[in-house]
């Protein structure tokens, strides 16, 4: 009988977060391991990347380097995705349609997000990939539940005098995402209020991200919705060099 080779679906990277924050940046430096000018997105990009030298797939954790399959195990297909407002249907459709997708890389700029309007533009963002993400595990049909989705937000531009640590981009995020919780949920109640609609309550509870109540939010509370989130700090491009390695790290453990 003749057999098809099995399609190559290698595990997939989505780069998402706003625009300038260095995605295409990274992207570069995966798949060159050297850094170019970049110029803001306008359409998506995949590239096959190969896990750099000093991190091991943690599916290869028995195996030695130059055994096929350990070799193979650190292929990757990294999604570049553009930023800009107008252009996050090319994120949200992946988001959507999630297949193979084994992480999301949300890239944000730390100095950006240390005052407005950055923090609140990188917050809203973020609010609403992580909505999506807990919309997609909540409304499975199987009781098995989909596959879990972990985030990294790659906390990057540590090379900036500018930029905050990543343990204070994280509470900043924190504290932004809590409020653009509140205020989409009163927008929310304003429009039911406006059209008379019966089943507003449910709707707001769909569109609230994480535990309800007064409280505010906090990453943790994905875990409940399939997704963990950590944070961690680098850069890509830099003054004193490079700094990518936790970033490459956190892909390793998901290979
Ligand atoms: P969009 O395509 O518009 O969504 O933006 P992007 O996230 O792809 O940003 P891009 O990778 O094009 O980087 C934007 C700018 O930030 C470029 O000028 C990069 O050189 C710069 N940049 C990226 N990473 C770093 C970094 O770690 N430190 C510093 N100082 N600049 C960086
Ligand atoms: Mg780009």
């Amino acid at each position: 009988l003749y057999r098809k080779a099995a399609p190559t679906t290698l595990p997939t990277f989505l780069l998402i977060g706003p625009s300038g924050a260095g995605k295409t940046a990274f992207l570069t430096l995966a798949e060159r391991k050297a850094v170019a000018q970049t110029h803001t997105s306008t359409a998506p990009l995949t590239i096959q990347a190969l896990l750099p030298d000093g991190h091991t797939p943690s599916s290869s954790h028995y195996r030695s380097p130059g055994d096929p399959a350990y070799e193979r195990s650190r292929r990757f297909l990294l999604v570049d995705t553009p930023g800009h407002g107008k252009l996050r249907h090319f994120a949200t459709s992946r988001l959507a349609n999630p297949s193979n997708v084994r992480g999301i890389v949300f890239v944000v700029d730390a100095a950006s997000v240390a005052e407005e309007p950055g923090l609140n533009e990188t917050a809203a963002y973020l609010h609403d990939v992580l909505l999506a993400l807990q919309k997609r595990y909540t409304g499975a049909k199987t009781s098995k539940g989909p596959k879990e989705i972990p985030v990294l937000i790659a906390a990057n531009k540590m090379d900036l005098f500018t930029a905050l640590p990543p343990n204070l981009v994280k509470l900043q995020l924190e504290k932004a995402i809590s409020e653009v919780r509140k205020s989409k949920a009163k927008g929310l109640k304003d429009s039911g209020v406006a059209i008379g609609a019966e089943d507003d309550g449910l709707d707001e509870e769909r569109e609230w991200l994480g535990e309800g109540g007064e409280g505010s939010f906090e990453f943790g509370q994905m875990e409940e919705a399939g997704t963990g989130v950590v944070v961690k700090g680098g850069n890509v491009v830099g003054g004193n060099g490079v700094h990518v390695g936790d970033w490459f790290e956190w892909i390793a453990d998901l290979l």
